[in-house]
């Protein structure tokens, strides 16, 4: 399965901050936001990724991710010039993904929980049709939204409603079979003029096809799309990482766990960011 990482948009709702910086790559405490989504492809067994963003903001990121090989991964790199919607990425992207089966995760959205990586993996084995996980929200009215019959199966799927008709939100991660890239070629555009991802999901509820994985109560999902969500989300990181001694969503971490890089490899990695506690991090954890 191939993995797109869509991190372009204009984050208008940081501004000044994004003005300056594209938003994904604001820290979320002691590491870049993009690591977040990441680090989950990559706990997904996911090692072949396109990140999209804008033609501006593309350099950064390859400055900070180069071609992957350090970590075991491959990474490439695609450009969306105008924010034409999240399905969008499938378009740009056809290249990389290329026939297979692919899972998009939008750079801002941080996850959190007990065996994230065993779920994504049970999720995307021999995937026909798409896969979306669903998380229970105060706010749903904010993100697009699953109905769901008493079964708990998918019946209906409706973008910011005003009237949300459950609380569950459709998080920003989402697992496709090799359809996904002819049925976002053949979206019309919508209202605001973007290729909703939302209309993608109900391409494949029309058709039976679309699943979806509640993340129960002990997985974070956390947003940070605005000033004080991204201090929130900063400080549960920090939070959890003081009191375990552990960092979430440390690439090179996984990278050695999954087996892509070797102990030495990782140690390198560590040593090569001494002088910073995360850099320590890694230096430890591969001396032990
Ligand atoms: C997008 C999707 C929405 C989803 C959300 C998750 O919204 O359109 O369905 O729930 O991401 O982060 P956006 O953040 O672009 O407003």
């Amino acid at each position: 399965m191939k993995g797109i990482v869509l991190a372009g948009g204009r984050g208008s709702r940081l501004y000044p901050i994004t003005q300056g910086v594209s938003k994904q790559l604001l820290p979320v405490y002691d590491k870049p936001m993009i690591y977040y989504p990441v680090s989950v492809l990559m706990l997904a067994g996911i090692t072949d990724i396109e990140i999209i963003s804008t033609p501006e903001d593309l350099p950064a990121f390859r400055r900070l991710l180069g071609d992957g090989g350090h970590l075991g991964l491959r990474l490439t790199y695609a450009t969306q010039d105008e924010p034409r919607g999240l399905a969008d990425a499938f378009l740009v992207s056809a290249d990389h993904i290329d026939g297979e089966p692919v899972a998009l995760v939008l750079g801002d959205n941080i996850f959190h929980g007990p065996s994230l990586g065993a779920t994504l993996t049970g999720a995307a084995h021999d995937i026909t049709g798409c896969v979306l996980f669903g998380y229970p929200v105060r706010d749903p009215e904010r993100y697009g939204v699953a109905e769901l019959d008493d079964a708990g199966r998918l019946v209906g799927l409706q973008e910011k409603p005003a009237d949300p008709p459950s609380n569950v939100a459709v998080t920003g991660l989402y697992l496709y079979d090799r359809d996904v890239v002819g049925i976002a070629a053949g979206l019309k555009p919508s209202e605001r003029g973007e290729l909703e991802i939302t209309d993608v999901n109900r391409t494949y509820l029309e058709r039976g096809a679309a699943h979806i994985e509640l993340l129960g109560r002990g997985y974070a999902w956390l947003d940070t799309g605005t000033h004080d969500s991204l201090v929130d989300a900063a400080q549960y990181v920090q939070v959890l990482e003081h009191r375990q001694g552990t960092r979430i969503a440390c690439l090179e971490e996984i990278a050695w766990r999954k087996g892509y890089i070797d102990r030495e490899s990782c140690y390198l990695l560590g040593r090569a960011q001494h002088t910073s506690p995360y850099g320590q991090y890694v230096m430890r954890l591969a001396a032990a």
